[in-house]
């Protein structure tokens, strides 16, 4: 599954959420670099979007676990795992790409 967007349609250190069939997909850009993650935190499920960015960290706004957005990475407790799945991106022809699993996880 992918989805296509121009470059320029996410802000710097905007967090908007997209949905796709069953897929919550979070796209943000922190220094000039798009990201793209699942939105759904992968503790109990809220929205990542809702929340906020410090730094490259999002924030969940339900009990605040912080995700690295530059690679999914659990910051709140790393040694416990938990990432959040990354969406590989790629620029074709002056758009975006983003490479979305078939099937989402939950
Ligand atoms: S749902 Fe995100 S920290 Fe609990």
């Amino acid at each position: 599954m992918r989805l296509m967007l121009a470059k320029d349609d996410v802000e710097e250190r905007e967090l908007r959420s997209i949905r796709i069939g069953d897929l919550w997909v979070l796209l943000t850009r922190v220094e000039g670099t798009l990201f793209a993650l699942d939105d759904q935190c992968n503790h109990a499920g809220c929205l990542l979007s809702g929340g906020w960015l410090e730094g490259s960290e999002v924030v969940c706004p339900c009990h605040g676990r912080r995700y690295d957005v530059r690679s999914g990475r659990n910051t709140t407790v790393p040694r416990l795992g938990g990432d959040q799945e990354r969406y590989p991106l790629d620029l074709v022809g002056g758009e975006v790409l983003v490479e979305l699993p078939e099937r989402p996880r939950r």
